[in-house]
């Protein structure tokens, strides 16, 4: 069966039809004898092509170099060089560009690709051939897929099978969102993310910029200027939309998007930003209240003479920043009684935008009941619900290009969903079943229900499909790596489960699980009696991801007064303050007491236990679990109480302002 996961599962779709190899490409052929990668591999580019594409196939080059150091731990594979296949000695992976011999790489609609490839293996030449210098890449994480199976399989070094085979995506468009607009995030955890879907093969990251957290009471009130809202894009301060920025702390300069939206198309993803009106856009009303529809702060009243004009102006300081060639204006969810003006602003944005800047325009699926007007059909449709939103086949008649974000088998909701309306983790179960010929579900398919509400394989204008997490409880119902633990949860399918984890565990190039390279069960450090005087002191890990168990003594002897700023430890992704025991979520800033106070001048023990899934403390040897959590407000009608994850704040023992001694500090991985 083809491997996938949450994110890899819109990838299947990058193989033509599912073969039996694992990893799975499109064809293989295997002959009786292997390629070995051991430290005398080389990577030689052809020079002929070495500078095509951007990144050039020699930056990509680069990358798999690194990318392979990390999977293997060679670290002295030399350098990439340019040179000619013909006169190797040692094994080698020639990187080059060229049509398939077969001519074949073609999407499932048969649109051509630049992404495909095809490889040839020898006994001592890998030779990928790209369509483009983005082709040969993906050919690089099929190698490196390869690697690390070979290695996880007990092979050192590693081997790879002889022989010819090609490969390339089914689908345009094989992406994931992330709603960023309510929950706060830095630019480094996004660049981590895009590092990680690469490695499966994705090629967009949608981001969802703006937006504010939902509670219907405190909208419909006078309080509604309360309601957490985020714009993430902070323009330079003496430009006229520097406003729209609620809060600068939780904001991106241009300098830190750039570096992400580089550091994503070194690895073959495209950064799609969002910025959504004019619905949504709290955001925008409490920076220009008389631009609100009355009563709705969230809504804009397009037809004031300045609504679009100030739209216009937000688009027009960020449009210069992004380099995808396509952007989401957002548009759903507004109100079908305006839906004649709902589709002006639609037409009247996607021409300002295509005329500043040359980029096309995509809008969330949103029925607007109009008898006279249309949107372009350059405009792309990226579908997300039954019943009430528009119809995907029906658009598809129409001539418009579809993506399906269909919320049943393609939406998550951070930590928390509503009604269970969606499970924490792609359903597995209803994704292999989605297809009639068992093969699993597709992009072409969206609805378990209504087979007319599907289109075939091969239509033209269906584009490929993007799966979305959001946020919509906001900040303190997740930490950034629990949203990377839903989205990169495997699907568990027989056959699937075991690839996934090894794969996730080997993805090179981020280390989102905050992994230290030791095997499970380790001891990662233990020290049994600090002197206070080496307070604080410094581990070589900086932070160490669940499942772990984290064990110490402590004895505190301050004054009362001191309590709130006393830190036991600190993590890059957490810190523990003594204060009611609380962890701190060191991006979004907010602390999560567990509500017990330790007592004075004695020691108390305190075991840790996390997995991804939660962390609770058992103090003094007690069997009795306390769990760290968060309480959730659905949309102002009640409250959740939800588990928190964090992990170890394992880089600093004893932090500002402790007095007292800590004993028997102890992380071992496994809870
Ligand atoms: C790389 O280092 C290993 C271990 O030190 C050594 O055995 C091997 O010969 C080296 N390979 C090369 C190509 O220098
Ligand atoms: C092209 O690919 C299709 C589907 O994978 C296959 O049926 C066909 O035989 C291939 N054609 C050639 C020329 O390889
Ligand atoms: C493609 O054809 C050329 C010329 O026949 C041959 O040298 C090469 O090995 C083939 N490549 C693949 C990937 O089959
Ligand atoms: C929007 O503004 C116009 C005036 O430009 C007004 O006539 C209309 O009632 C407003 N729409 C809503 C839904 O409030
Ligand atoms: C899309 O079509 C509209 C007219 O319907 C035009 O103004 C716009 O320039 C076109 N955009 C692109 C990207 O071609
Ligand atoms: C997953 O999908 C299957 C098949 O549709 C369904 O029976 C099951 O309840 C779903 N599981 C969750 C957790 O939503
Ligand atoms: C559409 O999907 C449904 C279930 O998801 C399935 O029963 C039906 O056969 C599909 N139809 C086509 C044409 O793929
Ligand atoms: C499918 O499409 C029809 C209209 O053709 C629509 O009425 C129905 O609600 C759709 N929904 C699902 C889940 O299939
Ligand atoms: C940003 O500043 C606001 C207002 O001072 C504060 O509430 C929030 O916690 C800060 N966010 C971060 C990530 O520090
Ligand atoms: C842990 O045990 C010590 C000694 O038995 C006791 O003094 C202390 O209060 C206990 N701590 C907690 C939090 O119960
Ligand atoms: C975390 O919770 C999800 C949803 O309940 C579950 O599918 C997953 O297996 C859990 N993971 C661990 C490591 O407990
Ligand atoms: C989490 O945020 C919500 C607002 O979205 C607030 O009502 C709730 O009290 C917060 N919970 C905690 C534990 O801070």
């Amino acid at each position: 069966m083809c491997w996938r996961n949450t994110l890899g599962l819109l990838l299947l779709v990058f193989v033509q039809r599912i073969s039996a190899q694992i990893p799975s490409v499109k064809s293989f052929t295997s002959s009786s004898s292997s390629f070995l990668v051991d430290s005398n591999v080389r990577i030689v580019v052809d020079p002929a092509f070495a500078n095509s594409g951007s990144p050039s196939l020699f930056g990509f080059a680069q990358t798999f170099r690194s990318d392979l150091v990390s999977v293997t731990g060679l670290n002295n594979i030399s350098q990439v060089q340019t040179g000619d296949a013909s006169s190797i000695t040692a094994p080698t992976v020639f990187l080059t560009l060229g049509p398939s011999n077969s001519s074949n790489l073609t999407l499932f609609n048969g649109k051509s690709t630049v992404e495909g490839y095809s490889f040839e293996i020898t006994e001592k030449l890998y030779t990928i051939r790209g369509v483009e210098a983005i082709g040969a890449f993906w050919g690089t994480r099929t190698f490196l897929q390869q690697v690390i199976l070979s290695i996880s399989g007990g092979s050192n070094p590693a081997t790879i099978p002889t022989g010819t085979g090609e490969d390339n995506p089914g689908w345009e468009v094989r992406g994931f969102m992330l709603d960023v607009g309510r929950h706060w995030v830095e630019t480094t955890f996004l660049a981590d993310l895009c590092i990680y879907a690469s490695f499966f093969k994705l090629n967009e990251f949608h981001i969802h910029a703006s937006d504010f957290v939902p509670n219907t009471d405190i909208l419909q009130s006078a309080n509604w200027r309360e309601l957490y809202t985020g714009f993430r894009f902070q323009p330079p301060s003496d430009s006229p939309v520097f406003g729209v920025v609620p809060e600068l702390n939780e904001s991106w300069t241009q300098e830190q998007f750039t570096t992400l939206q580089t550091t994503c198309s070194d690895h073959g993803i495209t950064i799609i930003p969002e910025i959504d009106t004019p619905a949504h856009s709290v955001v925008i009303t409490k920076w220009k209240p008389e631009l609100m529809i009355a009563g709705s702060p969230d809504l804009l009243n397009i037809t004031f003479p300045e609504t679009i004009p100030t739209v216009k102006s937000i688009w027009n300081a960020l449009l210069p920043w992004f380099t995808s060639s396509e952007v989401s204006i957002g548009a759903d969810e507004y109100s079908e009684d305006l839906a004649n003006d709902y589709i002006t602003f639609v037409n009247d944005m996607n021409q300002y935008i295509s005329e500043t800047s040359g980029k096309s325009v995509r809008v969330w699926g949103t029925n607007e009941p109009s008898m006279t007007e249309s949107i372009s059909t350059n405009v792309t449709i990226q579908h997300w619900w039954f019943p009430g939103g528009s119809i995907p086949v029906q658009l598809m008649e129409q001539g418009y290009s579809i993506i399906n974000s269909d919320q049943v088998f393609l939406y998550l909701d951070g930590k928390f969903s509503d009604e269970g309306q969606y499970p924490w983790s792609l359903n597995a179960t209803l994704l292999w079943s989605g297809a009639p010929d068992g093969k699993g579900w597709a992009p072409n398919i969206f609805s378990t229900t209504d087979s007319t509400n599907n289109t075939s394989i091969d239509n033209p204008l269906l584009r490929g499909s993007i799966m979305a997490l959001w946020n919509d409880w906001g900040n303190n119902a997740t930490t950034p790596l629990e949203l990377y633990y839903q989205l990169a949860q495997t699907l568990t399918q027989d056959g699937f489960e075991n690839i996934y984890s090894i794969l996730n565990a080997a993805a090179p190039g981020q280390n989102l699980n905050r992994a230290t390279g030791l095997p499970a069960g380790s001891e990662v450090f233990s020290y049994d009696n600090i002197p206070s005087k080496s307070l604080p002191l410094q581990t070589n890990f900086r932070s160490v991801g669940p499942p772990y168990t984290f064990s110490f003594s402590v004895k505190p002897t301050h004054s009362d007064s001191e309590l709130s700023s006393i830190v036991l430890f600190t993590g890059m992704d957490s810190i523990l303050y003594l204060d009611s025991l609380s962890f701190e979520d060191a991006v979004t800033k907010i602390r999560y007491p567990l509500g017990i106070d330790l007592p004075l001048d004695t020691f108390t023990s305190v075991e840790i236990h996390a997995t991804v899934n939660h962390t609770y403390a058992l103090l003094n040897s007690s069997s009795e679990p306390v769990y760290w959590t968060s309480d959730l407000s659905i949309r102002g009608a009640f409250m959740q109480l939800v588990n928190m994850s964090f992990a170890a704040p394992s880089h600093i023992i004893g932090g500002s302002g402790f007095k007292g001694e800590l004993a028997n500090v102890s992380l071992k991985l496994g809870d």
